[in-house]
């Protein structure tokens, strides 16, 4: 995921675990809001929170799930709970770490006692570490979700361990797992399908952070592996990339500078990423204004920066979201999800609430 959330979540680790004790009183106006969410509604919708207090403007009638990456805030569990959504928390731990079992189940301990004593509902598992086929770190991973799944299940009733998947099992980013024992140890994959240019291996251009076929044949990798459609969670992005074109060609390809990624030669990491709030303050002051992509069915558009510099952004829109999420119904799956729910513009002017209505919206199809 990106910087910005790594440093979020480090900063909130080390504030929890100073203050995780079981006996916590409850922060809500009612006891019974701090009795974990159990049962399942038919369509996952699972957000990721990065902090702050947008969440107020979430469309909580769609919501079942907040993975809560920012700092814990006891008001939006709370709240969550009032509208029989889960809170989760974030686990990330480096898997050198825990190829010793006692390690291993030591973490665990430390995290299930964590989300016990703030109220939670389980944890999104959230390692984007390189890992190498048949290696002890391979082994230790799935034995990690398995235990995390067994412990929290035993000591938290209805809870819900969820894993975050590359976009495709083919090793994404040396991210060789073993997809179809982690998806049998746990509840849900969240399908990160974003950041799919992070192995750029061809022409080295500017192109859509989760082209349309390429992030639907990569769902029917999953399944043709047998996992189960119903644990397979869509992720979209909310986000896009902010290209530099070091050349624009008349047919308006933008190439980028090569940057190196786990063994690729040219990579996203050249580009930045940016909110669909800054794209959409962006897009009206941008030299082409919205252009569609029919091949990769996403929305580009050109702008010139400050100094000079031609760039192109590539990004999701309801229109390219919506076509993806048209995929969760026709292949069955649990459900969807975006990363992350805090980028739209929340605030009251009048265009503005209408996008973030259809961003929310599109997760539901066109
Ligand atoms: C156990 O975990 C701690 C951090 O939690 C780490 O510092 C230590 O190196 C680990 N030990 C082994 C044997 O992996
Ligand atoms: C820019 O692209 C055009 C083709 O569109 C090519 O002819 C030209 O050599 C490129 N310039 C640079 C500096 O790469
Ligand atoms: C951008 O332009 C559209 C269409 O012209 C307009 O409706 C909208 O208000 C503008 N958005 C912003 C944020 O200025
Ligand atoms: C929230 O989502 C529900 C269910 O999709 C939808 O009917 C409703 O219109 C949405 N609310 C807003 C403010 O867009």
């Amino acid at each position: 995921m990106s910087v910005l959330v790594t440093v979020i979540g480090l900063l909130c680790c080390s504030v929890l675990a100073a203050s995780g004790h079981s006996s916590s009183p409850c922060p809500c106006e009612t006891p019974q809001l701090c009795q974990p969410v159990s049962g399942r509604r038919d369509l996952e919708v699972f957000v990721f929170d990065v902090g702050g207090k947008t969440w107020k403007s979430y469309n909580w009638s769609q919501v079942t799930t907040v993975a809560a990456f920012g700092k814990y805030d006891p008001e939006l569990m709370c709240y969550a709970h009032s509208h029989g959504a889960r809170v989760v928390l974030k686990g990330d731990v480096p898997l050198s770490h825990i190829v010793d079992p006692h390690n291993r189940t030591a973490w665990i301990m430390e995290q299930m006692k964590l989300a016990k004593s703030q109220f939670m509902d389980g944890i999104n598992i959230d390692v984007e570490q390189a890992v190498e086929d048949g290696s002890p770190e391979q082994l230790a991973l799935t034995a990690l979700v398995k235990e995390t799944t067994d412990v929290f299940h035993r000591e938290i009733p209805g809870s819900q361990v969820s894993f975050d998947v590359a976009w495709s099992p083919k090793c994404i980013d040396k991210r060789c797992y073993d997809y179809v024992a982690i998806a049998d140890s746990c509840d849900l994959l969240f399908v990160m399908s974003y950041d799919e240019q992070s192995q750029i291996m061809g022409d080295c251009i500017a192109m859509a952070n989760a082209p349309f076929s390429q992030t639907l044949n990569a769902y029917d990798q999953y399944l043709d592996l047998k996992i189960d459609p119903k644990k397979l969670v869509m992720g979209v992005p909310w986000y896009g990339y902010d290209y530099q074109c070091i050349n624009l060609s008349k047919e308006g390809i933008c190439s980028i500078e090569k940057v190196p990624f786990r063994g690729a030669p040219c990579s996203d990491a050249a580009g930045k990423q940016k909110t669909y709030k800054w794209i959409m303050k962006t897009v009206n002051s941008s030299t082409t204004h919205r252009q569609w992509d029919e091949k990769q069915k996403a929305p580009y558009f050109n702008y010139m920066s400050q100094d000079g510099q031609t760039h192109q952004v590539w990004y999701d829109d309801p229109q390219s979201i919506c076509l993806k999420a048209e995929a969760v119904k026709a292949k069955g799956l649990r459900g969807i999800g975006m990363w992350n729910a805090n980028i739209l513009d929340y605030s009251d002017e009048p265009v503005a609430k209408l996008q973030t209505a259809m961003m929310w919206n599109a997760l539901f199809g066109c």
